[in-house]
């Protein structure tokens, strides 16, 4: 179609029409709420509260059931989500629910609202991801986004720890919050009252928004804006029934008396069942997908690159979007390469004048030891001609005390009467002992 028919064609004006008769697209609402109640529907809850608080108690009696639970342990190393998801059933109503805990939240000071904020974004994630899949099947997709948190608030009576105001801060963003203060029979009723307008002037004062019950809607305003008012809600979760006059009750029995669950003037129990499940229920989780899920997908998408107009307020496209980040990356990972291959060059070199200044190194040792070498060469050299000299020497010297003797043996033999007296002589005169040995004269 060309642009200007296009033009032509919203510039259209409506007209009303009157029908001759009855055609039947009365029943179009009909027909939403068969199909719905046939694809039956998922509602997920985020429990974040103190270990011990009373969360899975709650659970229990706002659905009236018993649901799997076990003790979270004071000793978790971390904050770590276990979500569970159950089918249940009310009149033809199919209902998928996913109750998700926050085990180990509050116990100790390192126990953060990081993994909750990460889980509830990883939900975030997979839904966008099916979304921009080229085969997508929402229709039976199981959708875990979760669509409210209940806090706990512990009954101190005092105010908000500063836990609380972070955590909710950082989830107020993400998620529907609906704070309620736990084990509300353990406060009076005057301390009750006196806290939960603390823990709203904390809540206002803090920036913190938490979810308030619509009122745009005639057929519940009225009632949403009463209980608007009543935030937060004081509740008692109790698994125990007791009777009260013939009726069994769900209750807390102690000694001075009996707290009745659904007694309005004991606890807020009832009205968060009332708007939590029976007025509220669908538009939790229509903002979950039009406020906080749409916030998520936005940033997402921007953080891509997408965006709805460029900056000539022209409607951006998709294709162009595409192609300027292919060229971006692509001119990012020619960088990186060129950087790693400079970083490869650089290293090289490097290790190349390493080990030239190795080598030079060892031929200095080289010629340093040779030199070392020669001289010692040379003095072994001397050493042995001076010992060369002397035993020369002494050979000599040798040779003349044997002439000597030999000539004085002759003597001897000529002249036997004179032989011991001559031979005494000789054996005592110094100069023949220093001849004999040579040492005697040096
Ligand atoms: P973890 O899952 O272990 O963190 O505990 P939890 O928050 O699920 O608490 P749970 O429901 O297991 O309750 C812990 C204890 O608190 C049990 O002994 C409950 O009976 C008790 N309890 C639960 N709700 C209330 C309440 O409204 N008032 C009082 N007084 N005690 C409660
Ligand atoms: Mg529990």
């Amino acid at each position: 179609m060309a642009a200007t028919d296009l033009e032509r064609f919203s510039n259209e004006e409506k007209r009303n029409l009157s029908l001759g008769g009855h055609v039947g697209f009365d029943s179009l609402p009909d027909q939403l709420v068969s199909k719905s109640v046939t694809q039956g529907f998922s509602f997920n809850i985020l429990c974040v509260g103190e270990t011990g608080i009373g969360k899975s108690t709650l659970m229990n009696t706002l659905f009236n059931t018993t649901f799997e639970t076990e003790e979270a342990s004071h000793y978790e190393s971390a904050v770590r989500l276990r979500p569970r998801t159950y089918d249940l059933q009310e009149s033809n109503v199919h209902l998928k629910l996913t109750i998700v805990d926050a085990v180990g939240f509050g116990d100790q000071i390192n126990k953060d609202e990081r993994p909750i904020v990460e889980y509830i974004d990883t939900q975030f994630e997979n839904y966008l991801q099916e979304e921009l899949k080229i085969r997508r099947s929402l229709f039976n997709y199981h959708d875990t986004r979760i669509h409210v948190c209940l806090y706990f608030i512990t009954p101190t009576g005092h105010s908000l720890k500063s836990l609380d105001l972070v955590t909710m801060k950082k989830l107020d963003s993400k998620v529907n919050i609906i704070p309620i203060i736990a084990k509300a029979d353990t406060i009076s009723k005057s301390e009750l009252h006196k806290f939960k307008i603390k823990v709203m002037s904390e809540l206002v004062s803090n920036g913190v928004q938490i979810y308030q019950f619509p009122t745009d809607d005639e057929a519940v305003a009225e009632i949403n804006s009463v209980m608007n008012a009543h935030l937060p809600f004081a509740v008692v979760g109790s698994t125990e029934e007791v009777k009260v006059g013939n009726k069994l009750v769900r209750a807390r029995q102690y000694p001075w008396g009996v707290v009745q669950v659904e007694n309005e003037s004991h606890c807020d129990f009832v009205k968060l069942r009332e708007m939590l499940i029976r007025v509220n229920m669908e538009d939790l989780r229509e903002q979950t997908h039009t406020r906080h899920y749409e916030l998520y997908r936005r940033c997402k998408l921007e953080e891509m690159g997408f965006k709805d107009t460029d900056p000539d307020s022209q409607p951006f496209s998709l294709q162009e979007t595409y192609e300027t980040k292919r060229k971006e990356f692509l001119g990012e990972l020619q960088r990186k390469e060129e950087e790693m291959r400079q970083m490869f060059v650089n290293k090289v070199k490097e290790t190349e004048a390493e080990l030239k200044e190795k080598e030079r190194e060892l031929h200095e040792k080289f010629e340093h030891l040779k030199r070392i070498h020669q001289e010692e060469k040379r003095k072994v050299e001397e050493k042995r001609r001076e010992l060369e000299e002397e035993m020369n020497a002494f050979n000599r010297r040798k040779v003349a005390v044997e002439t000597l003797q030999s000539q004085s043996l002759q003597a001897t033999s000529q002249q036997p009467l004179k032989k011991d007296k001559d031979k005494k002589n000789f054996f005592s005169l110094p100069s023949a002992c220093s001849i004999a040995t040579g040492r005697y004269v040096n």
